[in-house]
């Protein structure tokens, strides 16, 4: 039997602090503000975009949502960001990812100011996060953090075997879990032998986005496992990318979904348009 991860009691304490940092900036004439842009109508983004909003709304942290249409152009959005980057009241820019196949994400992210970059995914940012040196930390990786500290389990020494490789979460996590003096394997869809490595892990992280894919015969008896998946199973139903059924009695830590990792991502997003705005 594992010990279930609230991300939701984490993010709650977490915000609680935010939230006095905020009256405090607030006091000194600042108000953080948030802009969050959103292109076309894929309902997963919708969902993260209102959960950002309510989050800033809860913090008193100002936000502005801007709902681009699915055939806005590259040069528009180019456009748009370029307005943002010199609105005063605007501290941190957020464009949610995926974009239509027609805008390069590269462009758009290389385009935001690495000062407003909330999401860290300017690569300005990410050379920063490179060396340990956290001017906004990525986002749903920090959060992963956050959970693994709640639990006082040290990652020092210990075997962290992170599953995918994306810029967003795979890279950032492993370079976030070195720093923390951690050993860090690196898995994707080419490694061999999948479970074999993931069975060496103390601490698994697994953010590939598909339904369910580990299972208990993959994961070492009392390890930490961190889902990172949004994922919807055979009956449409929200699932991780972990077989929480199988997998949680022989966990020693499991983080559920929904309210595992998903509401620290949203808290670390505010963790980071408070620092644009207190610089
Ligand atoms: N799409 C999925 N995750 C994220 C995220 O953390 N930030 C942005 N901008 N888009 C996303």
């Amino acid at each position: 039997m594992a010990v279930v991860i609230d991300g939701k009691a984490v993010s709650a304490k977490l915000r609680q602090e935010m939230k006095g940092e905020v009256d405090a900036l607030k006091a000194r004439g600042i108000c953080p503000g948030l802009a969050v842009v959103i292109v076309g109508d894929d309902p997963a983004s919708r969902v993260y975009v209102n959960n950002k909003k309510k989050a800033c709304a809860e913090l008193g942290i100002y936000s502005e949502e801007y709902a681009l249409s699915g055939d806005t152009t590259e040069e528009e959005l180019l456009a748009l960001v370029d307005t943002l980057n010199r609105k005063e009241d605007i501290h941190g820019i957020l464009v949610q990812l995926p974009l239509p196949r027609q805008i390069s994400e590269q462009k758009v992210i290389a385009a935001i100011s690495p000062e407003k970059d909330v999401d860290a995914f300017h690569t300005q940012n990410v050379g920063h996060i490179m060396i340990g040196d956290y001017r906004f930390l990525p986002c749903t990786p920090a959060g992963i953090i956050e959970l693994i500290k709640s639990t006082g389990v040290p990652m020092e020494g210990k075997e962290c075997v992170v599953v995918g490789r994306s810029n967003i979460v795979g890279k950032p996590m492993a370079m976030l879990m070195l720093h923390q003096n951690a050993t860090v394997t690196i898995c994707h869809s080419r490694t061999r032998d999948l479970a074999s490595v993931t069975r060496r892990a103390d601490i698994l992280i697994v953010a590939i986005g598909k339904a369910k894919f580990v299972t208990a015969d993959m994961v070492k008896e009392g390890a930490m496992v961190i889902d990172v998946g949004m994922d919807r199973d055979e009956n449409g139903k929200l699932c991780g990318d972990v077989d929480f059924a199988s997998v949680e009695p022989k966990a020693g830590y499991i983080t559920p979904v929904p309210g595992g990792v998903g509401p620290m991502t949203i808290t670390m997003l505010m963790r980071n348009t408070i620092t644009a705005a207190s610089r």
